[in-house]
């Protein structure tokens, strides 16, 4: 495990799309698992400048996410896929068909997390992972339970996440209480994970990169991965 240390957001976000970009310009087809948020934002701003300045372009890449609200489409302004068009997808130069979120209006949600597991595998589940981390401990929609997920599942919200998204929601009523979400299973397969907590979560991201691992509280199986740059 790897901890990088930023003062700033604007200084963490730099770093983490130097280490994206790193991966790009090293393995140009290389498979990308992406987060939304606002931890990654600022991260995506700095490889959207890249690529307009000519320094980084995104041919060959593959994307996937790690998670989509159950009920909303993807034009839809809250869903995860308008967030990452907005943020990414339209500002570079991805392939088309090259980017993937699971489809939180698919009718059946345990056969849509079975084809969204197929497909991470298909693309080799991922060359590096960037995730985010909840004020609960979350990682992807993984809420605190009593056993890891192995693979994509469908998941209900806890009150915590869902009082904490509702600050991009009109009225905590209009926060989705299901998502479909990769598992802890499906995140230990990728070949390396940046952790990138915003400021407000300091606390509980050390904790997850030092503290004890125990089954209740889902991301510190985190540590166990050889390959995990926390920042
Ligand atoms: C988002 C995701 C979530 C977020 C987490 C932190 O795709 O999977 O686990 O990473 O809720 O969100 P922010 O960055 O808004 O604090």
């Amino acid at each position: 495990m790897r901890i990088l240390k930023a003062e700033k957001y604007e200084e963490m976000s730099a770093l983490v799309a130097g280490v994206i970009g790193a991966r790009v310009l090293l393995q140009p087809r290389c498979g990308l698992v992406l987060a939304t948020g606002s931890s990654p934002i600022g991260t995506y701003e700095k490889l959207v400048e890249a690529h307009r300045a000519g320094r980084l372009e995104f041919s060959q890449v593959r994307t996937v996410n790690l998670d989509e609200y159950c009920g909303l489409s993807g034009d839809n302004p809250q869903s995860y896929r308008y967030f990452m068009e907005k943020h990414l997808f339209s500002q570079v130069n991805l392939p088309q068909g090259g980017t993937h979120l699971p489809n939180g209006t698919a009718p059946d949600m345990e056969a849509e997390a079975r084809r969204y597991e197929a497909l991470v595998e298909s693309l080799g589940y991922a060359d590096l992972q960037l995730r985010g981390i909840g004020h609960n401990g979350h990682i992807g929609f993984n809420e605190p339970c009593d056993s890891f997920p192995a693979a994509v599942h469908p998941v209900e919200l806890t009150e915590s996440t869902i009082q904490a998204n509702s600050r991009l929601f009109d009225r905590v009523e209009d926060v989705p209480t299901r998502a479909i979400t990769m598992g802890t299973g499906t995140t230990l397969k990728a070949r390396r994970i940046l952790l990138i907590p915003g400021a407000d979560k300091r606390a509980i991201a050390e904790k997850a990169l030092t503290g004890p691992i125990p089954p209740r509280v889902p991301r510190p199986v985190l540590p166990l991965h050889r390959h995990l740059t926390g920042i």
